[in-house]
C-alpha cells in the first residue's frame, strides 16, 4: 500500500509531474512486448520517473524504507514480461534518463544512461566511424538500461556476440539506495567477483543500472547483405551449418520458415513463391568490397549444392536496408497470425540446430499447432512462434505440451531455455529444468544478499 505520505515523499524527489498515479497512466505501465494477457493485477500502484542517478537512489530509499516491489522499465520492448509489475508497487521509468555522457574516442567506449535508445547509440557511435555491434531486432525503439539488464542479444551475435561482451561498467542503485560501481575502462580486471556481468541480464532483480560503459570497435568498412530462397527447410537449415563449418563467419546468418515468409508476405504485400519453404538473410562485412565479393561467392557456392533457388546480393545499402526491415518486422507479422503467439528463444549448440528445427515442425503436426520458426541461425539462438487461439477447447493444453516438448528438446541437445529474451515471468517454471534446483539456489542466495526485503522486481526468474 502506498500512502499518500509516501506519495508526497516521492514527489519530492522527483518532482510531481513524475509520480503517476491516474488509472490511465497505472494501465500503461502494466504490459510489455509479450503476449502475457492484460490484467489489471499487473498495473502499478505508481509509476516514477527519476532524471538522475542521485533520484533514483533517494527513490530506492523510500522504497526499501516500506518495502515497495519496484520493477524498472525502459521501452518496455522485453518479451518475457520482465518489466511487468506483478506485484504491484512501483514501476520505475528510467525513460528520462537519456544523457550520452561521455564518449570516449581514444578509448573507444561510451558511457551512456538506460533511457538512451540503441539505435541512437549506435548512430552516435557509427558517426565517428566506430561500432556498437549488438542489435536486438526491436533497436530502433528498444533503450540500453533494458539491453545490459536482459543481456540482449540481436542478429550480428554470430561474429560480434551480445550485449554482454560489450559492457565494461556499471553504476548500480542497490535495494537500499546505495550506489556502486562496478568494473570500469581497464581491458583487463579481475579485482573481486565480476559483478559487471552479474548485473547484466539481471533483469532488474538485483539493482538499477543507472550508467552504462561500453566498448566500442572499428566500423567495418564494407558490408552487405544476402537473401538465399530455398524449397527445402532442411537444405536452408543446411547451408548455414555448411558455411560456418568451411570457416566462413558472417556478421548475421537468420533464417525464415515458410509460416514466417508469409507473415511478411501478408504483412507487406509481398509476392513469394508458394514453393519457397525457407529464406536465409546473411550480413557479411570486412575490410572492403573484395573480400565481400570473396565471401559472398564461397556462400552462393554452397548455397548452390544444397539446391537453392534464388540468390539475391543486395546492390546498395537501401536494398540491404530493405531486406533487414523485413527481418526486423518479422515478429509483429508473425504475432499478428493469430489471437495469441507464444514467441519462444530456446538457443542451443549450433551443430544440432537443423535437427532442432526439424523436431520443433515434429512437434507443431503432432500437436496440430502452427509454430512460426525463425531466428539467429548462425549462432543457433531460435524463435519458435506457437501460433494459438487460446479461446478454442483444449488448446490450451496442447500448446503448453508444445512449448514443454519444445524445451525439452533444447536442454536434450545441451541447450538453454532462452539465448536472449531472459527468464521474466514467462520462463520461470523451467528454469530448475535447465539450472538444477541447486544452481536456483545459488540464484536465490544471490538475491538475498542484495535485496533482502526482495523488492526488486519480485516473482520474475524464478
Ligand atoms: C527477433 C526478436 C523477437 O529476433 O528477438 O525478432
Ligand atoms: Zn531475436
Amino acid at each position: 500500500m502506498i500512502t499518500e505520505a509516501i506519495k508526497s515523499k516521492l514527489r519530492a524527489v522527483v518532482g510531481d509531474e513524475n509520480v503517476l498515479d491516474t488509472n490511465l497512466d497505472r494501465f500503461g505501465y502494466s504490459y510489455d512486448s509479450s503476449f502475457i494477457p492484460l490484467l489489471p493485477a499487473n498495473n502499478p500502484d505508481i509509476v516514477v520517473r527519476p532524471l538522475t542517478t542521485d533520484e533514483v537512489s533517494k527513490v530506492m530509499v523510500i522504497a526499501n524504507a516500506h518495502a515497495i516491489p519496484v520493477t524498472a522499465r525502459g521501452a518496455a520492448s522485453g518479451r518475457t514480461g520482465g518489466s511487468i509489475p506483478v506485484r504491484g508497487g512501483m514501476s520505475l521509468a528510467l525513460d528520462r534518463m537519456t544523457r550520452i555522457i561521455e564518449f570516449d574516442e581514444r578509448n573507444m567506449m561510451v558511457t551512456v544512461e538506460p533511457g538512451v535508445r540503441t539505435i541512437d547509440l549506435y548512430n552516435h557511435c557509427a558517426a565517428k566511424g566506430l561500432f556498437y555491434p549488438p542489435d536486438p531486432a526491436s533497436w530502433k525503439f528498444s533503450t540500453m538500461g533494458g539491453n545490459v539488464a536482459e543481456n540482449a542479444g540481436g542478429m550480428r551475435a554470430v561474429k560480434y556476440g551480445v550485449t554482454n561482451n560489450y559492457v565494461m561498467g556499471l553504476e548500480v542503485v542497490l535495494a537500499d539506495g546505495r550506489v556502486i560501481n562496478t568494473g570500469g575502462k581497464a581491458i583487463k580486471n579481475v579485482t573481486g567477483y565480476n559483478l559487471t556481468q552479474l548485473f547484466t541480464g539481471s533483469e532488474g532483480t538485483l539493482g538499477i543500472i543507472t550508467k552504462m560503459t561500453l566498448r566500442l570497435i572499428s566500423m567495418p568498412k564494407a558490408r552487405n547483405t544476402l537473401q538465399l530462397m530455398f524449397p527445402s527447410l532442411d537444405d536452408a537449415c543446411a547451408t548455414i551449418h555448411a558455411m560456418l563449418q568451411a570457416g566462413i563467419v558472417p556478421a548475421a546468418a537468420e533464417l525464415m520458415d515458410k509460416m514466417s515468409l508469409q507473415a511478411v508476405a501478408r504483412h507487406r504485400k509481398l509476392d513469394i513463391d508458394q514453393a519457397i519453404e525457407a529464406c536465409v538473410v546473411i550480413e557479411i562485412d570486412g575490410e572492403d568490397t573484395a573480400a565481400l565479393d570473396k565471401q559472398a561467392e564461397a556462400i552462393e557456392k554452397i548455397a548452390r549444392s544444397l539446391r537453392v533457388a534464388e540468390v539475391r546480393i543486395a546492390a546498395d545499402a537501401k536494398e540491404a536496408e530493405d531486406i533487414w526491415a523485413i527481418r526486423r518486422g518479422l515478429s509483429s507479422a508473425v504475432g499478428a497470425m493469430a489471437p495469441t503467439r507464444l514467441g519462444e528463444d530456446i538457443s542451443v549448440p549450433r551443430d544440432a540446430f537443423p535437427e532442432v528445427v526439424r523436431r520443433i515442425k515434429k512437434i507443431s503436426e503432432t500437436h496440430g499447432i502452427p509454430i512460426a520458426v525463425y531466428g539467429h541461425a548462425g549462432d543457433g539462438n531460435l524463435h519458435p512462434s506457437v501460433l494459438c487461439d487460446l479461446a478454442k477447447p483444449g488448446e490450451e493444453e496442447r500448446v503448453h505440451k508444445a512449448v514443454d516438448e519444445i524445451f525439452a528438446v533444447a536442454l536434450e541437445v545441451g541447450g538453454t531455455l532462452s539465448g536472449e529474451h531472459g527468464i521474466g515471468m514467462t520462463k520461470r517454471k523451467y528454469i530448475a529444468s535447465a539450472l538444477g534446483e541447486d544452481g536456483v539456489e545459488v540464484l536465490k542466495a544471490i538475491k538475498l544478499a542484495l535485496d533482502p526485503k526482495g523488492i526488486l522486481n519480485p516473482d520474475k526468474v524464478w
